[in-house]
């Protein structure tokens, strides 16, 4: 369903990137539907920047993503709105992504207004809300009266409004408890079985992904230095980078 070839982000020579330094550096990977695919690699390795150039959110310098079969990055205007749609985003800290203002109702109300979704609003939100864990009085919650894991679960709620076919998902639950963690990472391993999702998950740490995850890509500096089923690559990692990232190198990484 997501195919990308050769993928290069080159940001503009500002302070951070060193000259010439791609962030993603000729990436290429096959996301099949009904998948997941774990992106691994430690702090700065371009994880982000190729899920922001997947999403379309940082130019891409060259390269080719096909979603679903279409040329995503020749899509424009409301072509491209509609393939968003088929996208749906998690990022690592809900209490930024989510408006503290907004109640929870109004939160999940506002990509269906803005997708002109014909559908009952407040409805669809509970519905969302209880395939997410939650009970429906949350609504009228506001995001900053929950938990870590609370605000998680209706980052999430949102991110499958519109009813996406690919969830993608940047730290999403690095900044919980441990506890937390893996309660979030059976929801989505629910949802993926529940709605058929294709996820992109995005983590510096291994063992975080290596459950709900299909396949495997190890990132290091903006290249993909290890790939495969994960099962192969966790029994065995070939780089002395994959194995520090999993907590077997002399100088395991810190988070
Ligand atoms: N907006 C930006 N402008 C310039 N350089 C950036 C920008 N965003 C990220 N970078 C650089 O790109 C590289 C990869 O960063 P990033 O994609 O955030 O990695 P990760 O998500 O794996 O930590 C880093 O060297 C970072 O400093
Ligand atoms: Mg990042």
């Amino acid at each position: 369903m997501l195919e990308v070839r050769d993928l290069v982000v080159r940001y503009r020579r500002g302070f951070l990137s060193a000259p010439g330094l791609a962030a993603v550096n000729s990436v290429s990977l096959t996301l099949p539907l009904g998948h997941t695919l774990g992106i691994v690699g430690e702090s700065g390795s371009g994880k982000s920047s190729l899920l922001r150039a997947i999403l379309r959110l940082v130019p891409v310098t060259s390269g080719a993503i096909r979603l679903n079969g279409q040329d995503f990055l020749s899509l424009k205007g409301p072509s491209l709105r509609v393939a968003r749609h088929g996208i749906g985003v998690v990022a690592q800290n809900p209490f930024l992504s989510l408006s503290p203002r907004l109640t929870i109702a109004e939160i999940l109300a506002e990509p269906m207004q803005a997708a002109g979704l014909a559908v009952n609003h407040r409805a669809r939100a509970a519905s969302l809300l209880a395939q997410c864990g939650l009970p429906a009085e949350f609504l009228t919650r506001r995001a900053r009266e929950l938990s870590g894991g609370q605000a998680q679960r209706v980052a999430i709620a949102r991110a499958l409004t519109l009813s996406p076919s690919l969830l993608v998902l940047d730290e999403p639950t690095s900044a919980l408890d441990v506890s937390v963690q893996a309660q979030i990472l059976n929801l989505l391993q629910d949802l993926k079985q529940d709605l058929g999702l294709s996820m992109l998950f995005v983590t510096h740490n291994l063992k975080v992904v290596a459950h709900i995850s299909d396949s495997l890509l190890v990132m290091q500096r903006g290249e993909v230095v290890e790939s495969g089923p994960t099962d192969q690559v966790m029994q065995a990692p070939t780089k002395a980078y994959t194995q520090e990232l999993m907590g077997f190198g002399r100088h395991a990484l810190r988070p």
